[in-house]
């Protein structure tokens, strides 16, 4: 079986579908891995480090894929970037986070080349799949990186400090949806010594800010009660809800020193959690992290990938927010395909023997045979 990785096309891209220790894996599974030259050179991993795994280094990324089985990337092919459709055919598998559900027309142009594509970012929300969510492993990152962003622009503290000059308080940091990344968000604000609270939809959340040392701000307890879909999201809110949380919100925020925002509901454009009024409303200097920009953002004034004064407020849209921690994040997402890839694969005869009705399978598997086969682009895009 042959493996290749091409070296990610997009400019904000830095990421790197294999690291050094899954190439050793996945050449015990089986695999002859060919990586593109300098494909990890942005993640901290040179060629040398990956040849020293047991991987061969190619420049020839045409004939890279024409001879392989599965094509492991970080995001999906783009042409606009530089990614060359007419490479692939129905020999390859390819593996890798293709926003599949925002890109219909470009999946529905993928199928058309032949090849398998599977979307990781669909991996269904079952316990057996946890390790090869990368939407997890990514945005525990992002979380992280969110509360560092903010703490680099504001102009104040985050931990309390008593000085002979007097006593600075600690910064007031507000967390707007709970999930992976608003966790390690709370946990990074908490151990700058930032004094955190924070409000989610699902009433699961509210134990697990408390267990972090942070304090849960309720909005409408009653209305949260059916908040949660059986896949972990959060479902689509009702109007008097949104308007409930706007006037608990509005109270709470003028008094924030950060808010970050991380708020998604899964295929659906993010909702408005900080209007332009409550941003009016917040100190000079305050800072809001919109980590739910790329999908519309929680706040309408945030701009994907940049960073906009608003009044005295800053508001950072950062754009691929994993990317820019690439070293780990690509260490955390090589791992999640790795997990994947593992049971794909049958350890007697080491070739690939994909169970086509299995769940993980039939999650992620969007482009097969020529056609866009995954049931909620069908749904979503019909
Ligand atoms: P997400 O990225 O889709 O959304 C982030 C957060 O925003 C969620 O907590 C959501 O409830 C919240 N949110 C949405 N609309 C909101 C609104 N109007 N107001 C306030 N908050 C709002 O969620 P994420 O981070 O992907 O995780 C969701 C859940 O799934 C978590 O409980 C997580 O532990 C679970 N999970 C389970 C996995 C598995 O079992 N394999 C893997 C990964 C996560």
């Amino acid at each position: 079986m042959k493996l290749a990785v091409p070296m990610e096309q997009l400019s904000d891209e830095s990421r790197v579908a294999v690291s050094p220790e899954t190439v050793k894996k996945l050449i015990t599974l089986g695999f002859d891995i060919f990586i593109e030259r300098g494909a990890g050179e942005a993640a901290s991993f040179s060629d040398d480090l990956y040849q020293k795994a047991g991987a061969s280094i190619s420049s020839d990324l045409s004939s890279m894929i024409t001879g392989a089985d599965l094509v492991l990337k970080v995001r999906g092919l783009d042409e606009d970037a530089g990614d060359d459709f007419s490479q692939y055919t129905s020999k390859n598998i390819l593996i890798a986070s293709l926003s599949a559900l925002g890109n219909i027309d470009a999946m529905e142009k993928l199928a058309a080349t032949g090849v398998t594509a599977f979307a990781m970012e669909l991996m269904p929300r079952i316990t057996r799949a946890q390790s090869m969510d990368i939407l997890s492993s990514q945005s525990n990152l992002a979380g992280y990186k969110a509360v560092l962003d903010a703490a680099g622009v504001l102009g104040r503290a985050f931990p309390m400090m008593m000085t002979a000059a007097g006593t600075i308080p600690p910064a007031k940091v507000f967390i707007m949806g709970v999930g992976v990344a608003g966790l390690q968000a709370i946990a990074t604000a908490k151990r700058l010594g930032a004094v955190v609270t924070a409000t989610d939809v699902r009433p699961a959340t509210k134990e697990q800010v408390e267990s972090l040392g942070g304090k849960f701000l309720e909005v409408n307890a009653e209305m949260e009660k059916d908040a949660q879909t059986e896949g972990g999201y959060a479902k689509v809110m009702p109007p008097e809800y949104f308007e409930k949380q706007k006037e608990v919100v509005a109270e709470h925020i003028k008094k924030q020193d950060v808010v970050i925002t991380t708020a998604l509901i899964p295929g659906r454009p993010s909702p408005v959690l900080v209007t332009p009024e409550m941003v009016a409303s917040m100190p000079d200097g305050a800072v809001i992290v919109d980590l739910a920009v790329e999908s519309g953002g929680n706040c309408p004034l945030s701009e994907f990938g940049r960073t906009i004064k608003s009044g005295g407020v800053s508001i950072i849209g950062p754009s691929n927010m994993p990317s820019r921690i690439a070293e780990d994040a690509s260490k955390l997402f090589a791992k999640n395909l790795l997990n994947f890839i593992t049971p794909l694969v049958d350890p007697e005869t080491k070739s690939l023997k994909i169970d086509w009705e299995d769940e993980i399978v039939q999650g992620t598997l969007v482009c097969k045979d020529g056609k866009v086969v995954h049931t909620r682009l069908k749904v979503e895009g019909s």
